[in-house]
């Protein structure tokens, strides 16, 4: 359908006026493969793997593995060589790329916002090419300011270069969400952010998504921010063979080969340790009910960081709080046992 006509617009809301249910699609790739012109060797090579509406897949893998060309390939920024790409059971080469465009919202590295346009301008980018009206324009980028934590009074008309990178970033993330997309694409979002903006615009999302429950593929090649972001991780290697797509810990207690265990690291046991909080996991009861003696950690620490502090404070045993009472205690051998048993059980 062309842009600037109602039809599309009203595709948004139900009948009674009111915004459709936020939507999330289930992403296929079956047998995807892609050859750039003058190339022997596949960019991206058979790939196959299905996302579940809602979650977030994290792409990840060593420079030149094809996570761009794969992610392109949905919006068909990139065509499809072979094989092909269903949103909800729809194949992506079968819609409009306009349509196609409006339900994936896309978030590049170094943010690419328009210089010379205000803010308020560059998140309405969608919303204007769909014939939004002016006021439900206004309400929505005012909505999404907030919803990435900008200041929905006094934002909209500064212009990019007056944002630091990490206000531009969540700018670029509005304007992916400007139409309410079902998918969002993400390319190194993050990747240009000094640690701290960083790790704060990931924690941001990952609040925010559990809101919205968009399904999002996610590229970088930063294996940590994969396993914080992730749902399922695809780790794509040279020549865009996939090496392996699992969950998080899946992948870290068992990783399939070779290459992925060199790529998660030496540390995979620890970062496993880093996916479990306290509040996971069973506590032991405490001997005659007396906790006097045990240092005390929140319920909500991880468990790599409560044996941190078991090592830092030497000792064994840390009495495990939440809401200002002790629920039980966790121990060295406790952590290390969550390790072993649940590797052999899955091999
Ligand atoms: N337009 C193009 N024409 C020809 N070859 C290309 C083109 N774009 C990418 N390639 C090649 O395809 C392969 C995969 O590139 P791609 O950009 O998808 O990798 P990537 O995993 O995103 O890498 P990075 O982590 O460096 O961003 C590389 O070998 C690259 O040289
Ligand atoms: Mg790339």
């Amino acid at each position: 359908m062309a842009p600037g006509h109602g039809p599309v617009d009203s595709l948004e809301m139900g009948s009674d006026g009111k915004r459709a249910e936020s939507s999330a699609a289930e992403i296929v790739f079956r047998g995807v493969t892609k050859r750039y012109p003058g190339r022997s060797a596949a960019a991206v090579d058979n790939l196959s793997l299905r996302i579940p509406a809602g979650e977030i897949c994290v792409l990840v893998g060593p420079s030149g593995g094809g996570k761009t060309t794969a992610m392109k390939m949905v919006n068909r920024l990139i065509e499809i060589t072979e094989g092909d790409i269903l949103m909800d059971g729809q194949s992506v080469r079968s819609l409009e790329v306009i349509e196609l465009r409006r339900r994936i919202g896309y978030v590049i590295q170094h943010v690419g916002l328009f210089p010379h346009m205000s803010i308020a301008d560059n998140i309405a980018t969608v919303p204007r090419l769909l014939g939004w009206s002016k006021a439900r324009i206004h309400a929505r980028v005012r909505e999404l300011l907030e919803l990435v934590g900008l200041d929905p009074v006094h934002d909209p008309d500064r212009y990019p270069r007056q944002l630091s990178g990490g206000q531009q970033q969540r700018v670029g993330l509005a304007r992916a969400m400007a139409a309410d997309p079902a998918v969002m694409l993400m390319d190194e979002p993050f990747g240009a952010l000094d640690p701290i903006t960083r790790e704060r615009l990931q924690q941001e999302f990952l609040r925010l998504h559990a809101e919205i429950r968009k399904t999002v593929i996610f590229v970088t090649h930063d294996i940590d921010e994969a396993i914080k972001m992730g749902d399922r991780i695809a780790i794509l290697r040279e020549g865009g063979i996939l090496a392996q797509y699992d969950t998080p810990d899946a992948i870290l207690a068992n990783p399939a080969d070779e290459f992925v265990a060199r790529f998660v690291g030496a540390d995979r046991s620890l970062k496993r340790l880093s996916l479990k909080r306290l509040s996971d996991i069973e506590l032991l009861a405490v001997p005659n009910g007396d906790n006097s003696t045990y240092p005390t950690v929140a319920a909500s620490t991880t468990l790599r960081d409560a044996l941190a502090l078991m090592l830092e404070e030497g000792s064994r045993e840390l009495a495990v709080v939440d809401e200002g009472k002790v629920r039980g205690l966790c121990s060295v051998e406790h952590v290390a046992a969550l390790l072993a048993p649940e590797r052999q059980q899955q091999e």
